[in-house]
């Protein structure tokens, strides 16, 4: 593989341009890198929230096989412990889930082969628009992003319009696959959402008219990082949509804010690690907050995740749900927006931690 040119190291503003249009794989990858060029690097005191302690502790598991195929009594005990993973956690392991190991592992190859491409192949793919179907890139959003992420992307609209970018071969059959599975799980989990507030089974999905809502694939490639204390995967954030979904190849580096603190996220073989979003937050008038969660990398092994969010139909205004407001005690606490409008909103600014929330609280 070709030599990066060396200047990529010694200027941080050419590394800065030449890695707007590129992606971090081949620069990480190419040669070994001792350190990382300073415009992947948080100086002091940024750099802190990096050293922030960080707690292993257990993280709710929900058996679907329960929800969807238990008795009436074991029915009713999951959806009482969706309802506390939602409201102490906005996030949980999801076990007995019926989608095969042989799919996801095809699915992780799939992503892993479209990195693999050559960069000339991929940039058929950088789209320039939040709301282009096919999406490829490094960082969040390079115009914008202060300090540049350790990460390069492809974000792919799978639903309700499939799109797939046509290399690697494949890459349609699988996905398409995986994404019907993946969405029968969104289903089955929004109706014991639904059901856990106290709402009508299918309110959720009515209210966010889901039949032809956005299910998009975030597929995340960090590579390997010779100085994992000055970089960051993704900084804090919070997701768009209803819910997400991921899976990652073996390495860890998730991490959510769970009472304060930083938790890392060890997840179960063969599970799906799922969170609620701010669309969530927003239909539950906040009974269920939308948890922000981050991706730190290492130096040992690059990390695949990916995410699969599911959110509203785009055209589709969001309000909190009528029966969790009342005109004494829980005023509405979020103004009504069209999904496609938040989003564009969120993806335009920077990842930084503070909630794209703040924009549409009553
Ligand atoms: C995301 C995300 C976390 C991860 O893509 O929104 O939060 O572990 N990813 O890669
Ligand atoms: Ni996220």
């Amino acid at each position: 593989m070709a030599l990066p040119p060396p200047i990529l190291l010694e200027s941080s503003s050419q590394s800065f341009s030449t890695l707007q249009t590129a992606c971090l794989k081949d620069l990480a990858e190419s040669y070994t890198l001792t350190s990382i060029p300073s415009n992947y690097a948080y100086s002091s005191p940024e750099a802190v929230h990096l050293t922030d302690p960080v707690l292993s502790q257990e993280i709710p598991t929900i058996d679907l096989s329960l929800l969807t195929k238990g008795t009436p009594d074991q029915r009713s005990q999951i959806v009482r412990d969706l309802g506390q993973a939602c409201r102490e956690w906005g996030f949980f392991m999801v076990i007995n889930h019926g989608v095969k190991e042989s799919l996801r592992a095809r699915m992780l190859d799939a992503c892993q082969a479209f990195f693999d491409l050559s960069e000339t192949e991929k940039r058929e793919y950088a789209g320039k628009h939040v709301l282009d179907p096919i999406r490829c890139g490094t960082s969040f959003n390079p115009t914008v992003d202060k300090v540049l992420y350790w990460r390069d992307y492809l974000k792919v609209f799978m639903h309700p319009a499939f799109h797939s970018p046509d290399k690697p071969a494949g890459f349609r059959e699988v996905s398409s696959e995986y994404i019907e599975r993946i969405r029968e799980v969104v289903k089955e989990l929004l109706r014991g959402i639904s059901e856990s507030l106290g709402l009508e089974e299918s309110y959720i999905e009515k209210a966010s008219q889901l039949e032809s809502g956005l299910q998009i694939l975030i597929a995340n490639f960090y590579p390997r990082c010779p100085q994992p204390e000055l970089a960051m995967g993704i900084p804090p954030h919070s997701d768009h949509g209803l819910l997400t979904v991921l899976m990652q190849n073996d390495v860890g580096g998730l991490q959510l804010q769970h009472k304060g603190k930083w938790v890392n996220v060890d997840p179960l073989p063969n599970s799906f690690l799922v969170n609620t979003g701010d669309h969530l937050e927003i239909l539950s008038n906040g009974n269920y907050k939308s948890v922000v969660h981050r991706a730190v990398v290492n130096n040992t092994a690059a990390r695949i995740s990916l995410a699969m969010a599911h959110g509203p139909s785009p055209d589709t205004a969001i309000a909190p749900a009528p029966t969790l407001v009342d005109s004494e005690n829980h005023r509405p606490a979020y103004r009504e927006m069209k999904y496609r409008d938040y989003l564009q909103l969120q993806q335009s600014n920077q990842l930084n931690g503070k909630s794209c929330l703040d924009n549409v609280r009553a």
